[in-house]
C-alpha cells in the first residue's frame, strides 16, 4: 500500500464493496459486503438510457489518536434520501445507509491514509431494470465503494483559479440542482472542460434564469468574505445543499462572524473585488475541503482576490474544520461518528 502516501483523488480503490438490491414488491434485500467486482448490466438497464442515478460523497478520517471517524454521515444519509425522492427512486432507510458505510469502512480500514489523506466513500444507486419505457424503474442497485484520497486539486491547498461560465448553467428552478444525481455532473462537464481550457481549476455557474447570480462551482459551494468580516454564501434552491457549506456556516458563527445566505451577483463580485470590499473567496466541499479562490477569469477579463494568497478567514475556517475531522480540535457539535 505504498501509494497511500500520495494517492491523488479517485484513482485507487479498496478491495471491497457493499451492495443492496431493491425491487418493487420486495423492497431492500440481499445486502452484502463482498470483493469489489464489476457489475453485469443488461444493455437495456434504465440507468444507461435515462440516467436514473444518484450518489453521495463522504470521507472516513484517521484521527491523530488513531481512531476512525466519519463526519456528519447522517447528513449524507438524509441528502441521499431527498435525492432519491427527486429522482423517483426508492428511499433507503437512513440506518441502512449508515450501516452500509460502516461495514465498508470496517473491512477496508487498512486503506485509510494517515496524515492529510482520508478514505473517500462513494455510495450510489442506479436503476437496473431492463425496460425502455420512460417511467421510474422497478429495480435498483445500491452500492458503496471507497477510494483513499489526498488533495483534490493538484496544487494541494494553494489558491485555485475559476472560470465564470458565460455559456452554460448548471440547474434551473424546478430542475435537479439540489439533488446529487449523475445527470447534473454530466451536464456540467463541458463547462468544466472549458474552464480547464481557460487555464482554470473549476467552473463557476451563474443562475439559469437571469445569468446574473452566482450559484456554485462544478463540485463545490462558494463563500465570500467581505471587508467588514461578514461572510456571504448563495441561498439554497438550485444549488447542492453542501454539508461542508452548512458546517462552515456554523463554525463561522461560533467564531463570532456574521453569515448571510443571500443572492450575490457576478457584477457585484467584480465591483467588490475592484473596490477592495471583497477580502476573500473560497470554495468548499467534501472532496475539496476549503479551497481559497485566488483568481477569477470571465469572458471579459480577470481579477484576483486577496492578492492570489490564502486569506486569514479562509485559513482559519479550513484549520478549524480539518482540526475537528482529525480530532485535534474539540468536536463541540458532536459531528464525529466513531467507527
Ligand atoms: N456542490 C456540488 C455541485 C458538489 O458536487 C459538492 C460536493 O459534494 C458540493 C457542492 C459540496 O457538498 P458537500 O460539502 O456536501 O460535499
Ligand atoms: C464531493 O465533494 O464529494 C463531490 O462529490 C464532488 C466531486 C468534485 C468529487
Amino acid at each position: 500500500m505504498q501509494r497511500l502516501e500520495n494517492p491523488g483523488f479517485g484513482r485507487i480503490f479498496t478491495d471491497h464493496m457493499v451492495t443492496v438490491s431493491w425491487e418493487a414488491g420486495k423492497s431492500w434485500h440481499d445486502a452484502s459486503v463482498r470483493e469489489r467486482t464489476p457489475f453485469q448490466l443488461d444493455p437495456a438497464s434504465a440507468v444507461l438510457h435515462y440516467a436514473q442515478e444518484i450518489f453521495e460523497g463522504m470521507k472516513a478520517y484517521r484521527t491523530e489518536k488513531g481512531g476512525i471517524v466519519l463526519f456528519r454521515p447522517e447528513e449524507n444519509a438524509r441528502r441521499f434520501r431527498s435525492s432519491a425522492e427527486r429522482m423517483a427512486m426508492p428511499v433507503m432507510p437512513e440506518e441502512m445507509f449508515l450501516t452500509a458505510i460502516e461495514e465498508l469502512v470496517r473491512i477496508d480500514r487498512d486503506w485509510i491514509p494517515s496524515g492529510e489523506g482520508s478514505l473517500y466513500l462513494r455510495p450510489f444507486m442506479f436503476a437496473d431494470e431492463a425496460f425502455l419505457g420512460v417511467r421510474p424503474a422497478t429495480r435498483y442497485t445500491f452500492c458503496v465503494i471507497a477510494s483513499p484520497v489526498g488533495a483534490y486539486f493538484k496544487g494541494g491547498a494553494k489558491p485555485i483559479s475559476v472560470w465564470v461560465s458565460d455559456a452554460y448553467s448548471r440547474a434551473a428552478p424546478g430542475g435537479t440542482g439540489a439533488a446529487k444525481c449523475g445527470g447534473n455532473y454530466a451536464a456540467s462537464l463541458i463547462a468544466q472542460a472549458q474552464a480547464a481550457e481557460k487555464g482554470c481549476d473549476q467552473v463557476v455557474f451563474l443562475d439559469a434564469a437571469e445569468h446574473r447570480w452566482v450559484e456554485e462551482l462544478g463540485g463545490m459551494n462558494i463563500f465570500f468574505v467581505m471587508e467588514d468580516g461578514t461572510i456571504v454564501t448563495p441561498p439554497l434552491g438550485t444549488i447542492l445543499p453542501g454539508i461542508t457549506r452548512a458546517s462552515l456556516m456554523i463554525l463561522a458563527r461560533d467564531a463570532g462572524m456574521r453569515v448571510e445566505e443571500k443572492a450575490y451577483s457576478f457584477d457585484q463580485w467584480q465591483d467588490d473585488a475592484a473596490r477592495g470590499r471583497l477580502r476573500e473567496a473560497f470554495a468548499c466541499g467534501t472532496a475539496a475541503v476549503v479551497a481559497p479562490i485566488g483568481n477569477v477569469r470571465h469572458a471579459h477579463g480577470e481579477f484576483s482576490i486577496a492578492g492570489g494568497e490564502v486569506g486569514p478567514v479562509t485559513r482559519k475556517l479550513r484549520e478549524t474544520l480539518v482540526g475537528i475531522q482529525k480530532g485535534s480540535q474539540a468536536d463541540a457539535h458532536g459531528w464525529l461518528h466513531v467507527i
